[in-house]
């Protein structure tokens, strides 16, 4: 089990070496690690039918580790580019292309990865306008070509004149650290979703059935149409509510 950190700020030492620093360290000592800097690597295109050592090296890098633990700083509400450039240029190697110029994942398929990014902006403002969002997003689009898993993420807020990492994030950290020490099989989360969905379905049934037997005291649903509809109309209006909710808790980063 191999976990390689990859540094994409500007700063060598600035917060994201910090942050990422706090996970590395608390990887299962059992596992091997490495911590790379990209700004240590001249990442240019590949131009064929030149070679381009450079990007074979840190490809054999990340095919060597089962885990890549992404650090990039948002510069002005986005990934930073380092860690952009290093995604533009790598695309050859992270996926196959069809013959209609479609792309599939390539040979990283199924590695898993867990993100860190940083900003100056309070916990409250990224939580209300999502600085940090498209980021995570970037990462998350081109892992997904790439067909790597996602583990999780660690955002912190408030960098500004920040020197340490605060307490609660360096537990996140740890957190993420053990989770990313264990060996992973290809798609942790599936069953997982599957009964999430299952007691999602459960619940909102039973929600359903609730309001019809409440609304029955007015109208009657002795009608199999009547019933149907309004099931399935209660059901619509509960669904949207609760992934409205849940889309929004989920996707608002503090
Ligand atoms: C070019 C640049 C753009 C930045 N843009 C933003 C921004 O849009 N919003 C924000 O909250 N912080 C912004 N920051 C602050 C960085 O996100 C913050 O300094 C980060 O925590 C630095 O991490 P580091 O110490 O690893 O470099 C920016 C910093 C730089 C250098």
């Amino acid at each position: 089990m191999k976990i390689l950190g990859i540094l994409a700020s500007h700063q060598r030492e600035g917060i994201n070496a910090k942050l990422l620093a706090e996970v590395m360290k608390n990887v299962d000592s059992d596992c091997e690690q490495e911590t790379i800097f990209l700004e240590d690597y001249e990442i240019t295109p590949r131009k064929y039918p030149e070679e381009n050592p450079v990007l074979d090296e840190l490809s054999n890098k990340l095919m060597e580790a089962d885990v890549w633990v992404f650090a990039a700083p948002t510069y002005w509400r986005e990934l930073s580019g380092v860690l952009k450039n290093f995604f533009d240029c790598m695309r050859p190697k992270f996926v196959y292309f069809k013959e209609n110029g479609d792309t599939i994942p390539g040979p990283f398929k199924n590695k898993h990865y867990l993100s860190l990014t940083s900003c100056y902006v309070s916990t409250t403002e990224n939580f209300l306008t999502g600085v940090t969002d498209e980021s995570f997003k970037t990462i998350d689009r081109v892992m997904s070509a790439a067909g790597v898993i996602k583990t999780g993420e660690i955002v912190l807020p408030g960098t500004f004149g920040m020197k340490e990492i605060p307490e609660n994030k360096k537990k996140i950290c740890a957190k993420y650290a053990k989770k990313i020490s264990t060996k992973k099989r290809k798609d942790d989360s599936t069953l997982k979703r599957y009964i999430q969905l299952f007691f999602m379905i459960a619940v909102m049934a039973l929600a359903t059935m609730g309001i019809q037997l409440g609304i029955s005291q007015f109208i009657s649903m002795d009608n199999f149409w009547v019933n149907y509809l309004s099931f399935t109309i209660i059901f619509f209006v509960l669904l949207s509510c609760i992934l409205h909710i849940v889309t929004f808790k989920k996707h608002r980063r503090r």
